[in-house]
């Protein structure tokens, strides 16, 4: 007898070429777990309905317990002959049972039992994704609680614009990694729908309950449409799709520290557990993990890239195209799940050079614009106060000074009658303390930001 699940058709053996060209246990062997689940569930069902006894059912789901503990045990022999992990599950189970075992493929096929398969694995992604990005939440929360009243420059074209709380911008990474929170649990819904029972494509004239594998398994619902749900991969394209936006937030901030740790910014003192050195230059210490976050970035959003092509050509309904799923799913998340784990301590373990921010922070006008809108709370139209304001600066960078240098009588030309209250906006210190809109850098904002954070994150 053949060792392939569908030798019955076919004449002699398959080319040995093609076994190597096809095979996917090596890659997919990684869903031994899930297949198990998976297929304990349906074969109970079978029972249910009188396709399978009880007591074979309860053979079948012993069985593949021992198998899956044998898979563990890493004692499972894999084959390329057996295509894949479902084949070798399948194989091993007859090996067990002879013919009980020959029955629990009713009703199913591998289209639906592998998207079934993965699934159930991407469920898990979701949560174990969840877990590491509170972890880096945590950090940059505890960071913003550190480095508390701390002022930095804030940038936009990575020219000094207005002076933020350093917890503001440690803040700001905590939102974004919350948004990537969510959209993980948004495309939950999405995974959450059981495919088990749609066959290869059609359905069966067998009479399954895939109500009850539902409930076995833990889905929200059961897909509608046999067709549909076989070849449907959307699922995977939007989780890939959170995945490489974790990542671009990722290789934004990486990007940001690497500029930062530089001599030129020197505004952070990266851990040395989380840098490496030259082999020829003894004072280096490089920022290797920053650059291989920004660098990996480019691998998930190819992945994203690689999905989309695979499916943008493929007619209703399994194609073995699908198969190739897979290598992008794993290389996405292994490779987020590797950036996340790293930025967590690095972020947790890094301080900022309060010395050296603080010696530079009345530098480059931080002040400008809350002396702008100083002008504009005076009564002074908001375009007249922009020249106005524009006027002082260029007058500071022709006498090489800051706007507080600037006598009372220059900055009284552009709003007259303003008097020494000007001495109460000049300056980094004041024109943070001016700052008063919700979702603003004023520090009380701020205080109840941090404090919002580290309810949530408690
Ligand atoms: N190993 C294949 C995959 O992962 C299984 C192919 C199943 N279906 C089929 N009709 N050949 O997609």
């Amino acid at each position: 007898m053949s060792q392939k699940t569908w030798g019955g058709r076919f004449d002699g053996s398959t080319d040995a070429r093609v076994e190597a060209f096809t095979e996917s246990i090596s890659f997919d062997k990684r869903l031994y777990r899930h297949d198990i689940v998976g297929s304990q569930a349906h074969a109970r069902m079978l029972a249910e309905v009188g396709l399978l006894t009880a007591a074979e059912a309860g053979q079948i789901v012993k069985a593949l317990d021992e198998i899956g503990e044998t898979i563990e045990a890493g004692k499972m022999e894999y084959s390329i002959s057996l295509e894949d992990i479902h084949t070798h599950i399948e194989r091993a189970l007859i090996a067990k049972l002879g013919d009980v075992g020959r029955k629990l493929h009713t009703a199913r096929s591998r289209n639906d039992q592998i998207v079934t398969d993965v699934k159930l694995w991407v469920r898990d992604a979701l949560d174990d994704l969840d877990g590491l990005l509170k972890e880096l939440q945590k950090s940059f929360v505890a960071s913003a609680e550190r480095e508390q009243g701390v002022v930095i420059p804030g940038y936009t074209h990575l020219q000094r614009a207005q002076p933020v709380l350093a917890a503001h911008y440690f803040l700001a990474y905590a939102e974004k990694f919350q948004r990537d929170r969510e959209r993980l649990a948004d495309a939950r819904k999405r995974v959450n729908v059981l495919p088990l029972g749609a066959a290869a494509l059609a359905g069966t004239s067998l009479p399954i309950n895939r109500e009850s594998v539902r409930e076995k398994l833990g889905f929200d619902s059961v897909a509608r449409n046999s067709l549909d749900v076989s070849s449907d991969r959307d699922f995977l394209i939007e989780f890939v799709f959170d995945l490489s936006l974790i990542a671009t937030h990722l290789s934004g901030w990486a990007e940001e520290w690497i500029i930062w740790s530089t001599t030129e910014f020197n505004f952070v003192e990266l851990p040395d557990a989380f840098c490496t050195g030259s082999s020829i230059m003894p004072h280096k210490k490089n920022p290797d993990v920053l650059e291989l976050t920004r660098g990996k970035s480019a691998r998930v959003i190819g992945c994203l890239q690689q999905l989309f092509l695979l499916l943008k050509g493929l007619p209703l309904a399994y194609n073995r195209d699908l198969q190739e799923d897979k290598t992008a799913l794993f290389d996405a998340f292994d490779t987020v799940a590797g950036m996340l784990s790293v930025a967590a301590p690095l972020v947790a373990q890094t301080k900022l050079r309060r010395d050296v921010i603080a010696g530079r922070i009345e530098e480059g006008f931080l002040d400008a614009t809350t002396l702008m809108e100083f002008f504009i709370a005076k009564g002074v139209p908001m375009r007249s106060a922009h020249e106005a304001v524009g006027k002082l600066v260029r007058r500071c960078e022709q006498d090489r000074c800051r706007l507080s240098d600037l006598p009372t009588t220059a900055i009284e030309e552009a709003c007259p009658g303003i008097g020494s209250e000007i001495r109460n906006v000049l300056g980094v210190a004041n024109s943070l303390a001016a700052f008063k809109s919700y979702g603003s850098t004023a520090p009380a904002e701020v205080e109840r930001q941090l404090r919002g954070w580290q309810e949530r994150l408690a």
